[in-house]
């Protein structure tokens, strides 16, 4: 395993100590203001004004996953609502994210199915698209199973995230290219082991660009979701060396990351989404920032430290 992919596995495996996360919790305010728009669906909607207001579009996200009960995942459902109903009101493009394990994946994969059924009900007539975040390995299978049922159902404003780490990935868009799906393909920001998925951040790279491609080639609307300028550079000149429209693919990434970077591609005239997380629940969210970046480590050792 190489040193980047050891120390995500770390942090990852660090945060799910109870010690740590209340520690964090308790601390490491200032980076959760810069990754988190707020706590509130208020506060969420102001962070998508003023990024409207730089030519960057918002996806919201009211975090949330791994629920305990029925009851959580409804009060999630219902929560995704209200946000699905705000935005209608809005006049920017209206985008939301979700996980499954936040509507109860993990406790029935029918309840999963049946609380988006009823989110895209209210979604696509507002003109809202919903994208299905990917979550872990194990989950990945009834993620795509459940997104295939929807489309079989007819929904149309509804997307899928592939990871670009996971070695069953090409024969999973291949898989899905009858239905003609608007994809966001990702690295992948889980702790995987080497039975499933690539270790070496090289080949993951590799691999992003290699499914990028495929899917332009195939003719899908592709979300690039990357901070790596390396990627983005080359996905722009693989675009235009092909003579692909900037109407058939476009660049997704987080808020807080990298936000001069959005702009800077908003204006040379690049669909730019970023992702903007909102609520109470930032934990895990959290903590897979900071196995993507040690120096969010730093960060917050400095804030433990800082007393
Ligand atoms: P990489 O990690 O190689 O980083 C490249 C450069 O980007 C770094 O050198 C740094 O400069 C910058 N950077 C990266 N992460 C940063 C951070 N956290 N803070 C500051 N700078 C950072 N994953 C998943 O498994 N399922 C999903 O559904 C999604 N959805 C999703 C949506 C969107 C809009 C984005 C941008 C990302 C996701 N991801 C995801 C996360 C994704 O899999 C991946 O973990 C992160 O994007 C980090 O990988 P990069 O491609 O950015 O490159």
């Amino acid at each position: 395993m190489n040193l980047d992919l050891a120390y995500r596995s770390l942090v990852l495996k660090v945060a799910h100590s109870p010690q740590v996360e209340a520690l964090i919790r308790r601390r490491a305010r200032g980076l959760v203001r810069r990754y988190v728009a707020g706590e509130s669906l208020e506060e969420a909607l102001r962070a998508a004004e003023r990024l409207e207001g730089e030519g960057v579009h918002a996806i919201l996200d009211l975090l949330g996953e791994m629920v305990a009960d029925e009851a959580q995942a409804r009060a999630f459902q219902e929560g995704i609502l209200e946000l699905v109903r705000a935005l209608g009101e809005k006049p920017w493009p209206r985008y939301v994210s979700l996980k499954l394990t936040q509507l109860g994946l993990d406790l029935s994969e029918g309840l999963a199915l049946s609380l988006l059924r009823g989110i895209l009900a209210e979604a696509e007539p507002r003109g809202v698209f919903v994208r299905i975040d990917m979550e872990d390995s194990p989950r990945v299978e009834a993620t795509l199973r459940v997104y295939k049922a929807l489309r079989a159902e007819g929904f149309e404003g509804v997307g899928i995230v592939l990871q670009s780490y996971l070695y069953r990935t090409e024969k999973d868009l291949l898989d899905l290219l009858p239905l003609r799906p608007n994809l966001r393909l990702v690295k992948g920001a889980y702790r995987e082991p080497k039975e499933v998925a690539f270790q070496d951040k090289r080949l993951i790279d590799a691999q992003l660009l290699h499914l990028t491609k495929l899917a332009l080639h195939e003719g899908l609307y592709v979300a690039v979701a990357t901070h790596d300028p390396r990627m983005i550079g080359e996905v722009k000149r693989h675009a235009e060396a092909l003579g692909i429209p900037k109407d058939r693919f476009e660049f997704q990434l987080l808020y807080g990351v990298r936000p001069e970077e959005q702009r800077r591609l908003a204006r040379e005239g690049y669909t730019v989404r970023a992702y903007v997380p909102y609520g109470t629940h930032w934990y895990p969210y959290l903590s897979r920032r900071i196995a993507e970046r040690p120096e969010n480590l730093f960060l917050v050792l400095r804030s433990l430290l800082g007393g």
